[in-house]
């Protein structure tokens, strides 16, 4: 069953006010609603029946204006409670039975470490009580919660608590009114033994918002970080954007059993416990800023989102591109904007563009689905945050944020469509984005090609711009894109050029935003005495593809000159990858480019460099990235590649590496500012090389380092390096006493799985099955099910992709025991084994053959079912 966007219809009907009565218990829960109804003046289909979704409900009665309606006057369809006939206007009432304590799902109510919670979106609420769940319902709701005050002291809902009291039996109540009509995706509701964390927030207008996170007991100690990461993002949103909290209380809940991230529910976010909680002790620097990125995300999706919502699910990106692109915002202005930059392009080339290549390919606005939980994409998010970026960057800063003053107030509290948004943006701006809609509309990563040529009596240098779009599933023939191409000209002292396009410009700007429309464009450069060096996309200003016959002369001299930081970066990454790629299949012996050295050697010791910008310049490009650029990927000989050139690195660069570990080795106390963030990292990084070729200098420091780190960056960061290294009894006592000191605290537990899980020493099939047998792994833990199954078939490819076929084999068993428990977590799970058209054929008919067996499951889910079969079609 395919839902098409094209089909979309305003709803029959429309709710006003819900209220719903939680009784919730140890063997199951009632949940009384009563929902106020009326005809939807906007619809065509007068007298239409009264549809209501369900999933996973015992209906106990339904009345409607207080009459209990007969069997005959209603269906009960499992997915669906139809009322044929129903007058203008009235109340329903709808009684249900659920069962939170056997949901595995994690959609809907469900219990997680002994507390009730929720997770509605995107169709969560059906799972909870009958009712129109399609976002363009937007509902006030008013929760009053029931439970036995011992076991669950706290119960929360969305909005402000408006009543509360006891109950006969040791029971009591809280009611809870949200005042901001919603969508029943934003629904939540949290019931346990909960410590609260207090704090304030002073809003621009001078409102006193009362802030809580709410946490077992045993994560007291675990809130400040999110807590202040929370007050940063109010204050952001004000100062930026313009955007003031609108009630008086802002709730965070840590759970430890979550399908995803965390949720922006109205009022009260709940928080995958990984994404939320840490402390010195626990928490690695990578940690912490996706934490901070995570608690600013859902604070913004407040108003983008909640307060001007999706219409319907093809518009997911309405919310989550424009959401992911303001907190890259806020991340960038946190800390350094190239890192943050850098660290985004990586997550986009390395994994958008290869889902964006692959059999699940869609565009930013879908066109179709069969589950929409599929489609909580890298496209969605990350592409959806760059096509936001793009129109960020062809309008500017201060045009952009009138766009999106514009949209706030023509839509609050709307639901709209990704095409409302960009209205807006051209709106306000004067200009033109009917191109630019392509974006959302085409799927695939466009290819831009680059030729140059140099005309030395006239000085003119010559750029011709092809762009392409490959065909995807479903779509081919496609029409150019706008792409804002940002670029600059060096000389050959690495100074910039004035860009002047006419014969007669004189100072041109040093940096221009080229925009291509049309297949092919060609721009020339007056008054130029030399072939200038390009530098092309800068700052990686549109998600595209670009090719560009760099010779490795050039890349040296745009690694250390291009005024781009990222572009700097950049190029690093295209020689290191043309590097390996060119030892791919070569025999052992064969000669590592010299220059590579030479280059690292420089960054290493040139102090006057941004240390956080070598910190990730002097990291290799991952195997996943070389796997998503080669044609036919040969993965063992990838690694083996890519592993001769770290080495090789480490070998040469042996007495470089040790004295930068010294010189930033951290002496006295543990900061967590971007300087000292650099310094582990490039620690880290040095000990982790020099651990390859099993330096015993290096083996002494790591094993000094896992003894006395003050934190979990070095004490993580010595742990893998030993690990990854030859020095088997080491690594194992390392983990041994690892596991010894965190075995209570879930969050380093998984950090402790996914070190084994991704490393090429330690985590081959038999020791993963092994871990999958450790008294901590749980199959019913998200967390814990992705750093070891996640992390092996996604960062662990040399062993995943064993040429025997028995990762795959056993990828495939563990999804489809996965699919009876948890259909979201299944469909996540094989995206590896999707890609198999990308692999030799040696590989790529095993990894067809397990997608097969999984096919031919009894029962399986829609979310697996859409996966499997879009894979494996074509
Ligand atoms: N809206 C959430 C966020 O991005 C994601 C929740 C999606 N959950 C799901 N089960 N699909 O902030
Ligand atoms: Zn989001």
């Amino acid at each position: 069953q395919t839902i098409y966007l094209s089909e979309y219809k305003v709803p029959a009907y429309l709710v006003d006010h819900v209220d719903l009565r939680f009784e919730l218990f140890e063997d199951g829960a009632r949940v009384h609603s009563t929902l106020s109804v009326r005809r939807n003046p906007e619809s065509a289909e007068a007298g239409a029946p009264l549809f209501l979704h369900g999933d996973s409900l015992k209906l106990e009665s339904v009345a409607l204006n207080g009459s209990v309606l007969a069997a005959g006057d209603f269906e009960d369809r499992g997915d669906a409670l139809i009322v044929p006939s129903v007058p203008e206007q009235f109340e329903l009432q709808v009684v249900t039975w659920i069962e939170p304590q056997n949901n595995t799902r994690l959609e809907g109510l469900y219990k997680s470490s002994g507390m009730f919670c929720t997770q509605c979106e995107a169709e969560g609420f059906r799972c909870i009580t009958f009712y129109p769940d399609r976002p363009d319902v937007m509902a006030r709701f008013r929760t009053r919660i029931e439970a036995d005050k011992g076991a669950y002291p706290v119960l929360l809902s969305n909005g402000n608590s408006v009543a509360q009291g006891e109950l006969e039996n040791g029971r009591h109540f809280v009611t809870w009114e949200d005042p901001f009509p919603k969508p029943a995706y934003l629904f939540a509701l949290v019931a346990g033994d909960l410590v609260e964390k207090k704090n304030t927030f002073t809003t621009c207008s001078g409102r006193n918002i009362d802030l809580r996170m709410y946490v077992e007991p045993r994560n007291a100690q675990k809130c400040d970080f999110a807590m202040d990461a929370l007050k940063r993002s109010m204050r952001w949103d004000e100062d930026v954007y313009g955007r003031e909290y609108d009630l008086d209380i802002f709730m965070i809940v840590a759970v430890d059993d979550f399908n995803m991230g965390a949720m922006e529910n109205k009022g009260l976010n709940i928080f995958n416990s990984s994404c939320v909680l840490a402390s010195q002790d626990t928490a690695t620097d990578a940690t912490f800023q996706r934490i901070e990125a995570i608690v600013a995300h859902e604070y913004f999706h407040n108003w983008s989102g909640n307060r001007v919502t999706c219409r319907d699910w093809f518009q997911l990106s309405l919310k989550e591109g424009f959401t992911v692109f303001r907190d890259s915002q806020f991340s960038a202005d946190m800390g350094s904007p190239t890192v943050k930059r850098i660290e985004d392009v990586t997550l986009l080339r390395t994994a958008q563009f290869a889902e964006d290549a692959g059999p699940m390919a869609h565009p930013v606005r879908p066109a179709s689905y069969m589950e929409i939980s599929n489609f909580y994409t890298l496209t969605i998010y990350e592409k959806g945050a760059e096509v936001v970026r793009m129109i960020h960057n062809l309008l500017g800063d201060e045009l952009f944020r009138k766009g999106s003053d514009l949209y706030f107030e023509r839509h609050d509290g709307q639901a709209v469509t990704t095409d409302d948004f960009v209205k807006a943006m051209e709106d306000a701006s004067g200009r033109d984005l009917s191109q630019f809609r392509l974006w959302y509309e085409q799927a695939g990563t466009p290819v831009v090609s680059v030729e140059d040529d140099y005309d030395a009596d006239k000085g003119v240098y010559g750029l011709t711009i092809r762009q392409n779009i490959p065909d995807t599933p479903g779509q081919t023939g496609k029409k150019p894109q706008h792409i804002p191409f940002a670029m600059g000209l060096l000389d050959s002292k690495g100074q910039p050029l004035p860009l002047n396009i006419s014969a007669g410009e004189q100072d041109g700007p040093l940096e221009r935003v080229l925009e291509l429309t049309e297949a092919e464009h060609r721009f020339e450069f007056h008054g130029l005495a030399e072939r200038p060096v390009p530098s092309l996309l800068r700052d990686f200003s549109a998600p595209v593809r670009v090719q560009y016959p760099w010779s490795r002369e050039q890349l040296l001299f745009l690694m250390s000159h291009d005024p781009d930081g990222f572009n700097r970066w950049d190029a690093g990454q295209r020689l290191a990858v043309d590097v390996i790629q060119s030892l791919v299949g070569t025999p052992e012996q064969a000669e590592v480019e010299p220059r590579l050295a030479d280059a690292y050697r420089k960054l290493l010791n040139d102090a006057s460099l941004d240390q956080a910008l070598v910190a990730k310049m002097l990291l290799l490009p991952s195997e996943a990235y070389l796997v998503e650029l080669a044609e036919q990927a040969d993965v063992p000989a990838i690694h083996a590649a890519r592993e001769r050139v770290l080495k090789h690195l480490a070998q040469e660069l042996k007495d470089d590496l040790l004295a930068c570990y010294q010189r930033n080795r951290e002496q006295g106390d543990y900061q967590l500012g971007p300087d000292a963030i650099a310094r582990r990292s490039l620690c880290n990084t040095a000990l982790g090389w020099l651990m390859s070729i099993d330096d015993e200098r290096a083996r002494e420091l790591a094993l000094e380092q896992f003894r006395s780190a003050d934190n979990m960056t070095d004490r993580l960061g010595a742990l893998r390096a030993l690990v990854n290294s030859g020095f088997a009894a080491d690594r194992e006592q390392a983990l041994e006493s690892f596991y010894q000191r965190f075995s209570d605290d879930p969050q380093v537990v998984e950090l402790w799985f996914s070190v084994q899980a991704s490393s090429g020493q330690a985590g081959q099939l038999p020791h993963i099955l092994q871990l999958l047998e450790h008294p901590a792994f749980d199959w019913k833990n998200p967390n814990k099910v992705r750093s070891v199954v996640g992390v092996f078939a996604g960062q662990n490819l040399a062993a995943f992709h064993n040429p025997d076929g028995s990762g795959y084999q056993f990828l495939a068993g563990q999804v489809c025991r996965l699919d009876d428990s948890n259909p979201q977590i299944a469909s996540r799970l094989v995206t590896p084994l999707t890609r198999w058209r990308k692999f030799a054929p040696a590989y790529s008919s095993q990894m067809k053959a397990a997608l097969e067996g999984i096919r031919d499951k009894d029962n399986l889910s829609r979310d697996l079912y859409e996966v499997v079969h879009k894979s494996l079609a074509g």
